[in-house]
């Protein structure tokens, strides 16, 4: 009798998970030893028992298409609002898994999928996990599907800000998604040549940003590209949020939790428009004009890239013969060259920042790139 696989795509959607779900599905069908069933919108659909079965000739003509044929969503198992309350659905996660036999289940996310991976695998569900996020924020993992896609969609949108500014004279301000990272907006700035990058990892001062556009424009320079990670803050707001943040965690009741988080919710959402702000303080500032682009969803969208369709290819094919071997509770991490699998407990929960020591980092600085921390002379 075959076995049963299950696989779930949780978080939000990233170019190259229909690849990762047919490099699965292809290499567990070459055993003829198991059958696959997919189930919809994230952990959503394993508590509602939605799922369809994935089928051979389902896997055809997808390695190319973006988002995911199983659609996602950011429930969590353990805290999922149902009809109105909030609710732990684990238990019938479970009855679920059961129900169906099955053998395991593969969950394809970030961050948030692998905690609550974590949280399912102590009720005993047998899960295998995939990173994937174009935040590249994974720890434990050289990188996730979707990043090198979303990177390359940024580089190529700021490169077509760049003809117009220079036409235009003017400085623009391109906000890049990444979370509370950096990785996206680094790896995109150096690719495209922005003259300054900032992001969450550096807090900036806008007097530095200003000052080396300056400078840009007494050389000669008349337009600048500036890359704002969605998480960047300038020194004040990290040493605001820094102190939010000690309060929080010495709150010495429930209650006092409580408000601390609802300060930190307040802080966060005054911040929305911190981009479009700092692009008017960068006016003043210079007395140039700028404009501000916010790239947002377009970097989630559309065919993932050929090294995206190949990791996620190689990561679908490996989680396949891990289950084929009979191994749980890990992630099929990227390792330099290859892939290797590491415990789910040594991802979930921790987040993976640039070090301030990254070779990025440093290729930045020796490029003349002003990252928001000193003016650049030019
Ligand atoms: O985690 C991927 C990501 O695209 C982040 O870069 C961004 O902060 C977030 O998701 C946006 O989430 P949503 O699609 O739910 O608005």
């Amino acid at each position: 009798m075959s076995k049963l696989i299950g696989v779930l795509t949780a978080g939000g959607d990233t170019p190259g998970l229909n690849a990762a779900i047919r490099g699965l599905g292809k290499a567990l069908f070459a055993s003829g030893e198991y059958q696959l069933i997919g189930f919809k919108d994230g952990y959503r659909g394993l508590v509602q028992n939605r799922f369809l079965r994935l089928e051979r000739d389902m896997l055809t003509n997808v390695v190319s298409l973006g988002g995911t044929m199983l659609g996602t969503s950011r429930d969590k198992p353990h805290k999922m609002s149902v009809g109105g309350k909030v609710m732990d659905m684990r238990d019938v996660i479970v009855e679920n898994c059961e129900s169906h036999h099955l053998e395991a289940l593969v969950c394809m996310g970030g961050g948030g999928t692998h905690k609550n991976a974590l949280k399912l695998m102590d009720k005993g569900v047998k899960i295998v996990t995939l990173p994937k996020t174009i935040d590249n924020d994974i720890h434990n993992t050289d990188t996730s599907i979707g990043f090198d896609t979303a990177m390359g969609i940024a580089t190529e949108a700021i490169d077509r800000l760049h003809t117009t500014a220079h036409s235009h004279h003017r400085i623009i301000v391109v906000e890049i998604m990444g979370h509370n990272t950096g990785w996206l907006a680094l790896g995109a700035g150096i690719a495209a040549g922005a003259d300054v990058i900032l992001i969450p990892e550096i807090p900036y001062s806008v007097e530095a940003v200003a000052g080396s556009i300056l400078a840009r424009h007494r050389n000669g320079k008349s337009f600048s590209i500036v890359a704002v990670a969605e998480g960047a803050m300038s020194k004040d707001e990290h040493d605001r949020l820094q102190k939010l943040e000690e309060k929080k965690s010495s709150a010495k009741n429930k209650d006092k939790k409580q408000d601390a988080k609802a300060e930190i919710g307040e802080f966060h959402s005054e911040r929305t428009d911190h981009t479009i702000n700092l692009t008017h303080q960068l006016e003043e500032l210079t007395s140039l004009e700028a404009r501000v682009t916010i790239l947002g969803h377009l970097q989630r969208g559309g065919t993932p890239s050929a090294t995206d369709r190949l990791l996620a290819s190689r990561l679908g094919t490996m989680a396949a013969n891990e289950i084929m071997s009979g191994r749980f509770g890990n992630m099929m991490a990227v390792k330099a060259d290859g892939i290797v699998p590491v415990s789910v407990d040594t991802v979930a929960g921790i987040k993976k920042y640039v070090p301030l020591d990254h070779q990025w980092i440093d290729t930045a600085r020796r490029l003349g790139t002003c990252l928001g921390d000193t003016e650049i002379k030019y």
